[in-house]
């Protein structure tokens, strides 16, 4: 098993260049099973999580030419097999993603029913209920979500259809499947997230029907069929965030390219409160401390464009060494905290009070071997380790693997020690 060796040191500084967006990526490849020709994908980010969603959809019988630097070319015409096997699904829950695209393409899908993970039980049941809405008949059998058209047209039916927890999941599931349902849906209390922006866009530019693109109400007018395109997926804003947070967490100046403060408002607005200086472009930005020490900023997660609970972690670990007292509420994940025990071996002084966590910040922490429990809550351990005294090692650490591209090599370009030991 790898693990991370960081050595805490000075503040981070230097320029990277930020990858395409897992979140966009995932729904997008995903989307590729309703084109009835080629789909050319740039800007794809090299990751654990891609290569699984490569992986299933080529066991459907897909074929992916190209790589992530000159771009992949997705060709579903030959589609063979309708199945997400459970040995993909244990390791990825997006997979649940080509239920939508399967059904609304083939009117059939099995898909193995997508477990919880380290920060909740994570259910799909509006997911399932939006599907029946459309006509779908969901049958749970042996672990498998078995989806066919219930009526004997092999077509989905538009629909109306309030979701009542906004679900980024859910919406891009139900999206992908009333493109081409025949007529007219609506979806309600839809979730915002750049990411479905993103994919909304690519199915426009496949042909889909699509208004209210970026709103929380989604009205699409179902086509026969869609055809290829070629789509650039936009940047990662919550890698953006999590190296913008590194450099205040560590009292540094950074510069980042290929990316955009567009979607990330809610972070920037966080790290000025902290006192960090934030300067942006069309493809960049730059945040400098000043190399003073961050103040302690309260925050409170919530669906966009409010705070993102992807990046909550993250300022956890910041405000553990910023001046003052903070207050971090989580209200998507119901056990999205966990790195607080973690954080507290390495001397953090962090309390729990059901979904809100205490935090009075200390000068440094001190190294310690630490356990990763999440994709995020690795990237919080890597943050502090590199604002602690000594040595930190990270354990578990393929979960990081899963969502920053080059994390390793990114890091220490901008002076942060951080080595990948067996
Ligand atoms: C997406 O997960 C992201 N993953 C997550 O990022 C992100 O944390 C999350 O959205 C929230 O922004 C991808 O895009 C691949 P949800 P998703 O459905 O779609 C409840 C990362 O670190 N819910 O918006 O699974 C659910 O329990 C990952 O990159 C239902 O109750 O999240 C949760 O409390 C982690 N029923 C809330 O909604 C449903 O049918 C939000 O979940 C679906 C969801």
């Amino acid at each position: 098993m790898d693990k991370f060796k960081i050595l805490g040191g000075g503040p981070l500084s230097g320029e990277i260049r930020i990858s395409g967006s897992k979140n966009a990526a995932l729904p997008i490849l995903a989307a590729t099973l309703l084109a009835n020709s080629p789909v050319t994908l740039t800007n794809v980010p090299q990751l654990k999580d891609i290569t699984t969603m490569n992986s299933l959809l080529s066991s459907m019988g897909v074929k992916i030419n190209g790589d992530a630097s000159n771009g992949y070319v997705l060709d579903s015409n030959d589609i063979t097999d309708f199945t997400a096997p459970y040995d993909l699904v244990k390791t990825m829950r997006a997979s649940i993603l080509v239920l939508g695209p399967l059904l609304a393409r083939y009117g059939v899908a099995n898909v193995s029913f997508p477990g919880g993970c380290a920060i909740g039980s994570r259910p799909v049941d509006i997911h399932l209920r939006g599907l029946e809405a459309m006509g779908a008949k969901i049958e749970i059998d042996g672990g498998y979500i078995r989806a066919t058209i219930a009526n004997s047209s092999s077509r989905l039916k538009g629909t109306h259809f309030l979701m009542d927890t906004v679900t980024v999941g859910g919406t891009e599931n139900l999206l992908m499947a009333a493109v081409l349902a025949d007529g007219k849906t609506v979806l309600e209390n839809a979730a915002r997230e750049p990411e479905i922006v993103d994919l909304a866009n690519m199915l426009v530019a496949m042909g889909a029907k699509i208004e209210g693109i970026g709103t929380s109400s989604l009205t699409i007018e179902g086509v026969e069929s869609l055809h290829g395109c070629t789509f650039n997926v936009m940047p990662d804003r919550i890698e953006t965030g999590t190296y913008l947070v590194a450099a205040a967490a560590t009292r540094g100046r950074i510069k980042l390219m290929a990316t955009s403060a567009t979607y990330l408002e809610a972070v920037i607005f966080k790290l000025e409160e902290a006192g960090a200086r934030i300067e942006t472009g069309d493809d960049w930005i730059a945040l400098d401390m000043l190399g003073k020490r961050p103040k302690a900023v309260s925050l409170k997660t919530a669906p966009y464009p409010a705070f993102p609970t992807d990046m909550q972690s993250q300022f956890m670990a910041m405000n553990a060494v910023a001046e003052g007292v903070s207050h971090i509420t989580e209200t998507i994940f119901e056990n999205r905290l966990v790195q607080v025990s973690e954080l507290n071996r390495m001397g953090a002084h962090i309390t729990l009070e059901g979904n809100t966590a205490l935090v009075t910040g200390v000068e440094r922490l001190s190294g310690a071997p630490v356990m990763a429990s999440d994709l995020r809550a690795s990237a919080s351990l890597v943050i502090a380790g590199l604002v602690a005294d000594g040595e930190t090692l990270i354990e578990r650490i393929y979960h990081i693997d899963r969502g920053y591209e080059a994390i390793v090599a990114k890091f220490q370009s901008i002076g942060g020690s951080v080595t990948r030991v067996k």
